[in-house]
């Protein structure tokens, strides 16, 4: 019989498996240190003005590596000045390797760091029970708003954290990728219990519309070189299929009818591009800089 499809998040070790192949093929984090290098400036531009101290909250830091980034960023805008780096981030594995990053970097003398090992509901509850408002110069939320359960709410809440200069910077899939797409058609087909859910560009967009929020909106052209999907029993296809479809091996328990429904619509125009014979899923970003 068959296996039933389960959501990718049941299997850690295959879920950071398949992450990690997915950072490998993809453009992701070379167009987010683009954002970071052409126009992250402008953004910081003005959230230091006139501060001894620059306070940084990251949601969902993950391992590390774009907060370290953007802290470059601030550093050079505001040269010697203290800055404060919180990070919200639930994964243990993740502070560890976080903590890595930062002891093999140098020139962070000026900068300390706190971790909050707990989810972005868990420190909002603690706060509010612990009767505090700390506010911030600067938050940011990067590929982690699929993971909270209220994506508004959480919006809401860490907006309102913000000092008068500072900005909340949110990134995640756009509203024309080809995560729009699939999604969009399958995702009800997809196995995804209450760990993620999906949301894109244009769903944050109108929740901040609804809740009279200003922002701007960059578009960050990615892409996934998802060729090996294509190659049957492919060992990187499959975990790469799993990542798309957010399913623990995909090949293997989706039904026959959906898998050729899913592969058909992975190479349609919506969702790729067919260039020097490799497959390229349309994985576009967007950074949306919200005032306070
Ligand atoms: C896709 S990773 C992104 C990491 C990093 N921001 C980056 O762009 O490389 C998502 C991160 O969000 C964290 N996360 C998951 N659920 C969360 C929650 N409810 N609140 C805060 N962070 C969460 C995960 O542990 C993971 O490190």
């Amino acid at each position: 019989m068959a296996l039933p499809m389960r959501s990718l998040f049941t299997d850690p070790d295959r879920y950071l498996q398949s992450f990690r192949l997915f950072l490998a093929n993809s453009t992701e984090h070379q167009c987010m240190q683009e954002f970071m290098e052409r126009q992250l400036p402008s953004v910081i531009g003005s959230i230091g003005n006139g501060k001894s101290a620059i306070n940084i909250l990251s949601v969902g830091g993950g391992a590390g590596e774009i907060d370290l980034l953007i802290l470059s960023k601030i550093q050079a805008r505001y040269p010697g000045v203290t800055i404060n780096n919180h990070v919200i981030e639930p994964s243990a594995d993740q502070i560890f390797k976080y903590k890595e990053h930062v002891a093999a970097t140098s020139n962070l003398e000026n900068v300390k760091f706190t971790w909050h090992e707990e989810t972005a509901y868990e420190y909002e509850s603690r706060m509010s029970a612990e009767k505090k408002t700390k506010k911030w110069d600067f938050i940011h939320m990067i590929q982690m708003l699929y993971y909270v359960k209220d994506v508004s709410a959480t919006i809401r809440y860490f907006h309102s954290l913000l000092e008068e200069q500072a900005k909340l910077l949110i990134i995640l899939v756009s509203g024309t990728s080809g995560w729009e797409t699939l999604w969009k058609k399958y995702g009800s087909s997809f196995p995804l219990g209450d760990l993620c859910c999906y949301v894109s560009s244009a769903d944050i967009k109108r929740i901040l519309d609804s809740a009279g929020l200003k922002c701007q909106l960059h578009e960050l052209p990615s892409h996934m070189d998802i060729t090996s999907c294509f190659i049957e029993g492919n060992k990187d296809g499959e975990l790469l299929l799993d990542f798309l479809t957010e399913t623990c091996e995909f090949s293997k328990t989706a039904s026959p009818e959906l898998k050729h429904q899913v592969m058909e619509e992975l190479r349609k125009p919506g969702c790729s591009q067919e260039r020097d014979g490799k497959v390229l899923f349309n994985n576009n970003l967007s950074a949306i800089v919200i005032e306070p």
